[in-house]
């Protein structure tokens, strides 16, 4: 027999709860579940999660994370974010150094033209998908031209992206991933890693106003990035930046075409972007779940854990925690701002979270000030559980601006 919990956890998995998984994160938030088949807790309650992101017994080695699946051979070589201190501390103090609240802000001319060139695309026509056609180019074209990729080269980008994407998800964790993925994201790996090779070569014989040359030239006190850190960094900043982003501003508008007060009240008062990007964060966040693994024999959430057991973090149901929020299941863009988790927290906390923030409310109030009385027509979502978010996200409209 099936312990009640763990049915409750398959349910999670079920692509059929795709379109609101909120009951059951407030069935799983009641108290941390325990994972059958291997070690393991999952966890919901903001408190936990967010003191557990912070707890150095726990490490984030996703090889484990991954390792039901792919045994011995890795699906991808690690980047930062599935290392611990002090490789951890080394490569993202590298690397940050090109994401300073100056450099971002400095895109947001660049971000502005990407946004106006395909919403006018787009309103063209009477009906458009948002997510297919905005939602998701509008991340990619933004890290290419970051990265100096060439925008010919962005659908092998979003190949390769969609590809590792999907290692992240904890469907991988639990159940095996089919032969033709595993293929599918081998196939990915070895591309990409091609790919960069030759991008990293020519910058070093021809530097260029970007992120790749960037990285190549990084030095401090005598330390540099290595090709391999190189190569690993440009796809997680690609993998990371790419369907969160796309997500979260397909997430924000169908949450303001279901809330017409809502969006009305921001039509009126364009302040209230920022207001509606956290709303949005926090109420139907882009990353849903993150894990993290145990160092060493430890107590975690009331259970004892050894090494090398998975500890799955529900971020989206710590967002909704009712000891945290008030009313937390309402949508509301002009609630007091308290910390939401959809970020994480601690020394993994998401380094892109400023470019995220300003392309999703550059695109919503460019949406908002020109296109005239928009409706949802259809809605359909991705099958990950982790990044969740409309595959498609189909708009009517009655005009443009
Ligand atoms: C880490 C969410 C956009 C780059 C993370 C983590 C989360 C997250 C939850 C931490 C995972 C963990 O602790 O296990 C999001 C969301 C985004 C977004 C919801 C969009 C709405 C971006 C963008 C970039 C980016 C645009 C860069 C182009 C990174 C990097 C890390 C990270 C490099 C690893 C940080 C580390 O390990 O120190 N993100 N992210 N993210 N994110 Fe984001």
């Amino acid at each position: 027999m099936m312990a009640p919990e763990h049915s409750l956890l398959m349910e999670l998995l079920d692509a059929g709860n795709r379109h609101n998984p909120y009951p059951l994160y407030a069935r799983l938030r009641e108290q941390p579940v325990p994972m059958q088949g291997r070690d393991g807790v999952v966890v919901g309650d903001y408190d936990t999660c967010a003191r557990l992101m912070r707890d150095t017994r726990l490490g984030t080695d996703r090889s484990l994370v991954e390792g039901e699946t792919t045994g011995r051979d890795r699906l991808r070589p690690p980047t930062f974010l599935s290392m611990n201190p002090p490789d951890h501390t080394r490569l993202r103090g590298l690397v940050s150094k090109a994401f300073t609240p100056k450099r971002v802000a400095a895109l947001a001319p660049n971000i502005q033209v990407v946004v106006d060139k395909l919403l006018t695309r787009a309103l063209v026509k009477p009906e458009f998908d948002f997510a297919g056609e905005i939602a998701y180019t509008l991340p990619l074209t933004i890290i290419s031209d970051m990265l100096g990729v060439p925008h010919e080269d962005m659908p092998k980008l979003e190949s390769w992206s969609r590809a590792f994407t999907m290692v992240l998800d904890p469907v991988v964790t639990f159940r095996r991933a089919d032969d033709s993925q595993l293929r599918s994201i081998r196939d990915a790996r070895d591309e990409f890693a091609n790919y960069f090779a030759q991008k990293i070569a020519e910058r070093r014989a021809d530097p260029q106003d970007d992120l790749i040359t960037r990285l190549v030239q990084i030095e401090e006190r005598g330390d540099t990035l290595s090709e391999l850190e190189v190569m690993t960094t440009c796809g997680l900043l690609l993998v990371a930046g790419h369907e969160t982003t796309a997500s979260l501003t397909s997430n924000a508008l169908l949450a303001l075409l279901r809330h017409p007060d809502q969006f009305e009240a921001l039509r009126r008062d364009p302040s209230l972007i920022e207001g509606a990007v956290e709303e949005t964060l926090r109420w139907d966040p882009p990353v849903q779940i993150t894990a993290r693994t145990v160092n060493e024999p430890a107590r975690i959430a009331g259970h004892d854990l050894p090494p090398r057991a998975v500890v799955l973090i529900l971020l989206a149901a710590a967002n909704r925690d009712p000891a945290h929020f008030e009313r937390p299941d309402d949508f509301d863009i002009t609630r007091e701002r308290v910390p939401h988790l959809a970020f994480a927290a601690g020394i993994h906390f998401c380094l892109g979270a400023p470019l995220a923030r300003l392309e999703a409310a550059l695109l919503l109030r460019v949406f908002a000030e020109r296109v005239e009385q928009p409706r949802l027509i259809d809605v359909e979502y991705r099958s990950h559980v982790n990044v969740r978010g409309p595959k498609r996200l189909i708009i009517g409209h009655s005009g443009a601006n």
